[in-house]
């Protein structure tokens, strides 16, 4: 019996929300997204976290160093191909070749700056950003909502006249949508936030450009589709194709743990009706948060779930899963570049179906790994 690979050609994907870190956790991770995505919007959450243009600056010069360091040789800490099974290179992938000059490789990624606001920055830094071209949005974490969110904004009102410059100029506000009061039920803290939130924020700025990102519930994806066209809201892979029972199945899985925490099925079925409805309002955002295995697995364990290594693949699954995947494209490489002003990309990547093995853990940091979502087990789709 013959049997054909199936296969997937869609223009090269961009991530609308990523976690990249610092350092040696930055050599590491950096590689997975580069090789898949042609762009990734990268979050501001460093500690201290990025609230200037020049620490963006700064920033982005780290990543554009760690790229190129990265181009020819893996990072010092990773192992080799073919070494123990938990010391797998991400995604089980062979070493590649060098790949200076190679269109749409790991050289050809372009990190899209964020600034962390706080509640002084000052209206004249949203000048600078616009002048800088590569600071593409402003993120808004209400205090202590999730992981270094401590300088995040605890009280909007204290932005006013910074989020009127963003209004005039048009520079998005990427918001954490969750409120950050012990009191509220942490599975209602998305809707809440909706409500006493961000409704009240497009009163005042009704022209402000807003990205809800990591929507998680019925109530985020009804707010987005009846906004203006000002309104955007990324989604996740791990959020399209878990629900909460993922969090406590046959005891407490800290890898499957993020903020906005996983919700019930019939959210997840409103998040996958969005994702494939070809409303360019929803787009790719795999919000992919490393923090090292002995993080995670604590009493207090850090929220975040690691998809990069497969950031394009588990979307794919998930729209195959519903016979959607030729609403993959738009979704994953068009919406988000249109949103944001910034030209589609020409390129292309191959996804194969075929079943990838995942590693149980992959290269981290000096003493500490990386558990990645799926860890021992497979995803269904590999980027040829
Ligand atoms: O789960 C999460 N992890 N949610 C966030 O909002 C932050 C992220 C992180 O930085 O680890
Ligand atoms: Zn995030």
């Amino acid at each position: 019996m013959q049997t054909l690979t199936q296969t997937l050609t869609i223009t090269r994907p961009d991530d609308w929300h990523l976690h990249l870190r610092d350092g040696a956790a930055l050599a590491a991770v950096l590689p997975d997204t580069a090789r898949r995505f042609a762009r990734a919007i990268v979050m501001p959450n460093l500690k201290p976290p990025v609230t200037t243009v020049a620490m963006a600056a700064a920033y982005r010069e780290r990543i554009i160093a760690a790229l190129s360091a990265g181009m020819n040789a893996p990072p010092p800490d990773r192992p080799k191909a073919g070494q123990a099974n938990n010391m797998e290179p991400h995604s089980g992938e062979q070493p590649s070749p060098p790949r200076e000059g190679r269109p749409g490789g790991v050289g050809h990624f372009t990190p899209l700056m964020t600034l962390y606001l706080t509640d002084n920055m000052p209206a004249a830094e949203i000048d600078a950003v616009k002048a800088s071209g590569f600071v593409h949005g402003i993120k808004l974490y209400p205090a202590g909502a999730t992981t270094n969110s401590d300088a995040g904004v605890s009280d909007l009102k204290k932005c006013a006249a910074t989020l009127a410059r963003m209004e005039q100029l048009g520079v998005p506000l990427l918001v954490h949508g969750e409120v950050t009061d012990p009191a509220v039920d942490i599975f209602d803290r998305e809707a809440v936030f909706i409500d006493t939130v961000l409704m009240p924020l497009l009163r005042d700025f009704p022209a402000l450009k807003v990205v809800l990102e990591h929507i998680t519930t019925r109530d985020g994806i009804e707010f987005v589709r009846d906004s203006g066209v000002n309104v955007a809201g990324t989604l996740t892979a791990h959020h399209l194709l878990l629900n909460r029972n993922a969090i406590f199945a046959g005891g407490i899985r800290p890898h499957n743990y993020c903020l906005p925490v996983l919700k019930r099925e019939s959210h997840r079925q409103a998040l996958v009706a969005a994702a494939i409805s070809g409303n360019p309002k929803f787009f790719l955002g795999t919000d992919s948060a490393p923090h090292g295995q002995s993080t995670k697995e604590a009493a207090c364990g850090c929220a975040g779930c690691y998809t990069a290594h497969a950031g394009i693949e588990l979307y794919a699954e998930a729209f195959e899963a519903v016979g959607a995947l030729d609403k993959l494209e738009g979704f994953a490489s068009f919406y988000g570049a249109d949103y944001y002003g910034l030209p589609r990309n020409t390129d292309r990547i191959t996804l194969l179906r075929e079943a990838a093995a995942v590693p149980a853990s992959l290269a981290y940091l000096d003493g500490d790994r990386l558990v990645p979502l799926r860890a021992g087990e497979s995803v269904a789709w590999r980027l040829a």
